[in-house]
């Protein structure tokens, strides 16, 4: 039999239509319409899209963005002043500078200026710290792993006792998505590119997230037969058959996987668009934060 796909558009597109209500409720009591700044230094071309399909979103759900683009020399003491400004901003209650910066730059001391108020990536040191300490509670939790999980929760609503693995330990995926499966009552692996027999470590997983950015790396041989596998991989590569020359795969062999795991998401159309959405709803959460 062959696996349940786990529709991430459908999914994200519930969670976008909540926040829309939520956002025109709030602004028809008088409350301050949302705001998001974008802050993108350099012209990565990947980085264009993902920003400008943000600012999309915003768009449809009522949320007002700020789009600012800065060259690819521009200093720390420019990129932190930004921050700065866009701190004190009362329009804006989420930040989010997209990653990666250009080389030159300090990424950590950048995320370290946002407010943790408006810290809508969850990325900054205090509410990663937070996320990895019990009994306490980030602001905002980041958002690719929580839609990742939101996604897993579609199969396995309580994950308390499964055996999870996370494959990758990146600050953007794979530690703060181990953090959240912890904080779910799962018992938690990490692994990665120094882990000995990796697919026998990958196959005791009853949800595996799969986030290391190498192309169909996870084979049908590594995968519990009836496993939920949550695919975060986005990597291109060439196919002279498709139409563009090129297409995106995830981490994931889909082909292969899809007839031994019990649900998988597909890429596209599974954990990306839960990005965006989880990131509409942190800055909801941004706005809601500046009422109190
Ligand atoms: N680059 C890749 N993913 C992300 C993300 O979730 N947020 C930001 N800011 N940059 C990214």
């Amino acid at each position: 039999m062959t696996a349940q796909i786990i529709d991430g558009k459908a999914v994200a597109a519930n969670v976008r239509a909540e926040v829309g209500k939520a956002v025109a409720e709030r602004v028809a009591a008088g409350k301050s319409r949302p705001g998001l700044a974008t802050v993108l230094v350099g012209d990565d071309p990947a980085s264009h899209v993902y920003v400008s399909s943000k600012r999309k979103a915003c768009a449809e759900l009522g949320i007002e963005s700020f789009g600012f683009e800065l060259p690819a020399d521009a200093t720390q003491d420019k990129v932190e002043g930004l921050v700065s400004e866009l701190n004190a901003d009362p329009r804006v209650h989420g930040i989010l500078v997209q990653l990666p910066l250009p080389s030159h730059l300090d990424e950590e001391k950048v995320l370290r200026a946002i407010s943790i108020e408006k810290d809508v990536d969850g990325f900054h040191p205090i509410n990663i710290g937070r996320l990895a300490q019990k009994g306490r509670d980030p602001l905002f939790v980041p958002c690719t792993p929580a839609g990742s999980l939101v996604l897993a929760q579609t199969v396995i609503p309580k994950l308390e006792g499964c055996n999870a693995v996370v494959l990758g330990r990146s600050n953007i995926v794979g530690m703060p998505v181990a953090l959240l499966l912890v904080r779910a009552n799962a018992t938690v692996t990490i692994c990665h590119s120094r882990t000995k027999d990796l697919p026998s470590v990958v196959r005791q997983a009853d949800v595996l997230i799969a986030a290391v950015g190498r192309p169909n790396m996870v084979k049908g041989s590594w995968v519990k037969p009836g496993a939920v596998v949550i695919d975060v991989g986005i990597n291109r590569i060439e196919d002279p058959t498709h139409p563009k020359g090129s297409r995106l795969v995830g981490d994931v062999d889909f082909e292969e996987v899809k007839e031994v795991a019990g649900a998988i998401t597909p890429v596209p159309g599974g954990v990306g668009p839960m990005t965006i959405a989880m990131l509409m709803q942190n800055t909801l959460r941004g706005a809601e934060l500046s009422d109190k």
